[in-house]
């Protein structure tokens, strides 16, 4: 720091002013270590997205040394400067956004060290101004380049150029939120390096190729928000490293492939959204890192049953809500400790709900609404205070609960109490019966004025009564 004791005051101004660097008061080495055609490049890359008004090498004549721009980074290889990373758009306020008419030059590959190259939020005019993604060249990148992103570029159409497929360096893909069409070229699983992929919110459409299931190496991958059509893979079953699997908001259909239980590392399965069918497979539950699983809005069918719940651990999250399940709740759902969501309203759910899930010391919203449960629910007092409205009961038509509760103030949203509507009958004999599939399951029926009433049900039943009374009445008023 001494030698930023120079005469001219002038001169510490500017110093200070670009950072204190040594590096730049000491001396200017970093200008002559980089090559002329690399700078050259650079300007000429760079103006291409951001206009001609942009002279680089006016503003930044020392790009990797004391004039750096915002989004570029480099290194040094064999004692010259070469750029490493570009990132394109607006990602912060001083940072390179692009002219509306940004277009690709092939000083871009011309980069040789290029590692990382980003496009954020750089074309946006998909009518005025729509952009290609360049079709060639990749291939000169294909030694260096391991990460390559578009991300938030509405104005960005067309496909994906085959010759993405070169560069088999590359560690991460993300093509998120861009115009995107076409199908996903089957060459992509030549990208053996990647760690991730994503490819959502195109309008990507076609199916998806077999060959993506050879990316061993592939921790994540999202391709939810698009058009893709046609099954999963079987080839998936050999991504055997995945974390994260979104294929949700797509129109996939056919069946959950056996192979997905070979995803024993996965922590999200997000297939929202969908057109499955053919029921939970039941090696669902060998994926047994899962946390959040998500296969709501498909038609999957089929039984909870099939599954051994108990199994899944690690599970955070369950959404099977609008899905056509039938059959019970079962009992080893009841013992994943770590779950705070469980979705399954809107579904043909029946029998009773058994009292445990209460006691699951994680849940914080459990939905249950708009499937055909009976009998009494046997909470708490203190579970209903706690859960309000995140306990969602309510459009089972054959459940209620203990009368009891209602001087508490705490009662289960939209159900009914067991006892409403009949008190008046209460001196009439009461018949209890068991039903037959489960002995837990118990109905009151009264019988009482020639009418039997359901108990569980009261309101419905007073319907059929207030309606014959009605009929009776009309048939004397014809008559
Ligand atoms: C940028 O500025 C330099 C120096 O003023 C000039 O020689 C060069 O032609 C300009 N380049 C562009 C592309 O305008
Ligand atoms: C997806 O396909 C549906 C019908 O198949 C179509 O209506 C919709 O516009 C498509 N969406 C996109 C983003 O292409
Ligand atoms: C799964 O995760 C474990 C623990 O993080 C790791 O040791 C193992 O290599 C992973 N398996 C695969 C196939 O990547
Ligand atoms: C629910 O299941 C019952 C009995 O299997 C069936 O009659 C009914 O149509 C189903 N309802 C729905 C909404 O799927
Ligand atoms: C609901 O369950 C009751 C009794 O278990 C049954 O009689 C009825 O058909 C079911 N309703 C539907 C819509 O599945």
């Amino acid at each position: 720091m001494e030698k930023l004791a120079v005469k001219t005051k002038g001169l510490l101004l500017i110093c200070s002013l670009i950072l204190i660097s040594t590096v730049f008061c000491e001396s200017d080495n970093s200008i002559s270590a980089m090559e002329k055609s690399e700078k050259e490049g650079l300007y000429y890359a760079i103006q291409g997205f951001v206009g001609n008004w942009w002279n680089g090498s006016e503003l930044f004549p020392d790009p990797c040394g004391w004039t750096p721009i915002q989004g570029v980074s480099c290194d040094l290889f064999d004692g010259f400067w070469y750029v490493t990373v570009l990132n394109i758009g607006k990602i912060q306020d001083n940072s390179l956004k692009c002219q509306p008419n940004a277009e690709f030059r092939r000083h871009v590959f011309e980069l040789k060290h290029l590692q990382t190259l980003s496009f954020i939020n750089c074309f946006n005019f998909p009518h005025q101004h729509p952009v290609f993604i360049e079709t060639d060249n990749w291939d000169k990148l294909a030694g260096s380049l391991v990460s390559l992103e578009f991300r938030l570029n509405p104005g960005l159409i067309g496909q994906i150029p085959p010759s993405f497929g070169s560069l088999t360096n590359l560690q991460s893909l993300v093509l998120l939120e861009n115009g995107l069409t076409g199908g996903l070229p089957a060459n992509l699983g030549n990208l053996v390096s990647l760690k991730r992929i994503v490819l959502a919110g195109n309008k990507f459409s076609g199916q998806i190729p077999a060959s993506l299931g050879g990316l061993t190496e592939l921790l994540i991958l999202d391709s939810s928000r698009n058009n893709l059509t046609g099954t999963l893979p079987l080839t998936f079953g050999g991504l055997t490293s995945l974390l994260k699997l979104d294929m949700s908001n797509n129109l996939l259909d056919g069946m959950l492939p056996n192979e997905l239980g070979n995803l024993k590392n996965l922590t999200l399965l997000d297939l929202r959204n969908n057109r499955l069918s053919g029921g939970l497979t039941k090696s669902l539950e060998e994926m047994i890192s899962l946390e959040e699983m998500a296969l709501s809005n498909n038609p999957i069918g089929g039984n909870l049953m099939t599954i051994e719940w108990q199994n899944l651990q690690n599970l955070v999250s369950l959404d099977l809500s609008y899905m056509s399940l039938t059959g019970s709740v079962p009992e080893s759902m009841t013992v994943l400790r770590r779950l705070r969501f469980l979705g399954l309203n809107h579904n043909n759910l029946s029998g009773n709900l058994s009292p445990k899930l209460a006691a699951l010391p994680s849940l914080s919203a459990l939905y249950m609404n708009g499937n055909n449960l009976t009998g009494k629910l046997e909470f708490s007092e203190w579970f209903y205070g706690k859960m309000g409205r995140r306990f969602g009961a309510w459009s089972n038509p054959n459940l209620c609960y203990p009368v009891e509760l209602m001087s508490t103030g705490h009662v289960p949203f939209g159900v009914k109490p067991c006892q409403q509507g009949v008190t008046l009958l209460e001196a009439n004999s009461n018949i209890k019966i068991s039903s037959d599939e489960d002995s837990n399951q118990k109905y009151s029926i009264l019988v009482s004025l020639g009418y039997s009433i359901n108990v569980v049900d009261g309101s419905y039943w007073k319907v059929v009564l207030v309606k014959q009374i009605v009929i009776v009445l009309l048939m004397n008023y014809i008559l």
